[in-house]
């Protein structure tokens, strides 16, 4: 009987697999206008952690008993829905569950057979790459020529970013934990210069890598590393806060930074943004990613974890960084 997975505890620190529980889905006929929806993959996403907290943020928190909120593709395996047949692809917000059944409406469909591989419309054509693109774009209006550094540039947003600004001819700096990140954001992604944060300090390395400063920073960690950052700003520099995943496991208050006064010198500007606000122009990202992609200049790098029952475990490796790529739950 397919199941999904219910937020049954607020977690404290890394989430536990005692804070979810699985339950059986409605299996019933469908009504007319209804299709039943195999869900194939989840997007598992650092922010699915603040979604659990009680914490205000663009979205309501989870409730306690609530199907975990989570981005999927699935497919139509039954369909009174002329709109929906069976074996199309769709995405949207599926939840952490096996099998929903759904009227059409919050769900897209999507031809699969145009992707690499379906998880693409989660990754480089889905939120991820919309993440980069317009973080990028219209946060960081990143120009040729300009030091873009990137923070979490072995992961999803990440390397996407990393990729995107190579190809606008900007000069890329990344940011990653560990030697073999490193190694891959520098030699298969392109970056110009790595910065290994778990074994160098940051604010010389940084240094030694942006010896003009900073014109764009697009951050996804926050923290530290943040701070760091903003000693070194140029003139007119943009800080896009994407996201802050150093802090998501803390139950106490964020580390805020203390350097934020370079801003004033720096007449600099730092702007937090959702990717929601974009989606509704998710086909101008994909028209401008597409010949990259077909030209070997963006390549999207997928984690998969298997199993409904795994996705705790799931979601702390991601946390933890030990995911490398894209990281997803194959139901
Ligand atoms: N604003 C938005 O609309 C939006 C949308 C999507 C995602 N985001 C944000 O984008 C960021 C990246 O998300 P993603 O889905 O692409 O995940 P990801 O980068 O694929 O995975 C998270 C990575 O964060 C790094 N990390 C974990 N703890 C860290 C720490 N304490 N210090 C530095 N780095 C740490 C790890 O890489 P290392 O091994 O290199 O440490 C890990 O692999 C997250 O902050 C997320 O919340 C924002």
């Amino acid at each position: 009987m397919p199941k999904a997975l219910h937020l049954i505890a607020r977690p404290e620190g890394e989430p536990k697999d005692s804070d979810f529980e699985l339950r059986p889905v409605e299996s019933r006929a469908l009504n007319d206008g209804e299709a039943r929806v195999a869900v194939r993959y989840v997007s598992v996403d650092p922010a699915m952690r603040i979604w659990m907290t009680e914490q205000k943020s663009y979205w309501p928190p989870v409730k306690l008993g609530e199907v975990m909120r989570a981005g999927g593709v699935g497919e139509v395996i039954e369909s009174r829905n002329p709109r929906l047949p069976v074996g199309t692809w769709v995405g949207g917000m599926t939840g952490v569950a096996e099998e929903l059944i759904t009227d059409g409406r919050g769900l897209r469909p999507f031809d699969a057979r145009t992707l690499p591989d379906p998880t693409w419309a989660l990754h480089v054509f889905g939120a991820t790459g919309f993440t980069a693109y317009f973080g990028l774009k219209e946060i960081g209006q990143a120009k040729a020529g300009e030091t873009v550094v990137v923070s979490a540039a072995a992961g999803a947003v990440g390397s996407t970013v990393v990729q995107l600004a190579k190809a606008w001819g900007c000069r890329v700096v990344g940011i990653a934990g560990g030697p073999e990140k490193c190694a891959y954001v520098k030699d298969e992604l392109g970056a110009d210069a790595v910065v290994d944060y778990k074994r160098e300090q940051i604010g010389k390395a940084l240094h030694e890598t942006c010896p003009e400063g900073i014109d764009v920073y697009f951050d996804n960690v926050g923290g530290e590393i943040l701070d760091a950052v903003l000693k070194r700003l140029k003139l007119r520099a943009r800080i896009v806060v994407c996201g802050g995943i150093s802090q998501y496991n803390g139950s106490g208050t964020p580390f805020g930074p203390s350097n934020y006064l370079a801003l004033i010198s720096a007449r600099a500007r730092m702007e937090g943004f959702v990717v929601i606000d974009y989606l509704h122009r998710g086909e101008e990202a994909i028209t401008a990613m597409a010949p990259l992609v077909a030209t070997g200049k963006l390549k999207g790098k997928i984690d998969a974890m298997e199993g409904i029952d795994n996705f705790a475990a799931c979601l702390r490796r991601l946390l933890s960084g030990r995911n490398f790529g894209k990281q997803v739950l194959r139901m």
